[in-house]
């Protein structure tokens, strides 16, 4: 199954009530392992989470830390873009030239990286406090 279709698949079960956007996402890490997550809102609105940062909460809950590839999907008339704060996210466990397909339930799809979606990510690099 390719990542897509995971991120399709796990999508069926988003629970967003208030949007009524459902979004699925998928990670393959450099182990090959891959985890799926999607969008969980609640009726205090902003106490909702994405699909990515469900995705990478499978992720680092199995002992999974590295990024390899990503997709996300949902029923959107373009592809679905990751929120900033997702990108950030994102970008804390991947390199920039991880490969991202972003897609719609209809077939469209993206291909990006998470350095195209995040020009000048705060890493690492700028906590060097040793
Ligand atoms: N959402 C995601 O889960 N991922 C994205 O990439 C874009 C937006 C969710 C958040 C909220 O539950 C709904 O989509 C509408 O913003």
């Amino acid at each position: 199954m390719s990542l897509m279709d995971t991120a399709r698949k796990v999508r069926e079960n988003a629970y967003a009530p208030y949007s009524n956007f459902k979004v699925g996402a998928a990670i393959r890490t450099t182990s090959g392992n891959v985890y799926g997550g999607v969008n969980v809102e609640n009726v205090a609105y902003p106490e909702g989470t994405c699909a990515e940062a469900g995705a990478i909460a499978a992720m680092i809950a199995a002992g999974d830390t590295r990024i390899a590839e990503v997709a996300v999907i949902a029923d959107s008339p373009i592809p679905v873009s990751p929120c900033g704060g997702c990108r950030q996210k994102l970008a804390e466990f991947g390199n920039g030239d991880v490969p991202v397909t972003l897609g719609t339930t209809d077939g469209k799809t993206m291909s990006t990286t998470l350095a195209d979606l995040l020009p000048g990510a705060f890493t690492s690099d700028y906590m060097d406090r040793t």
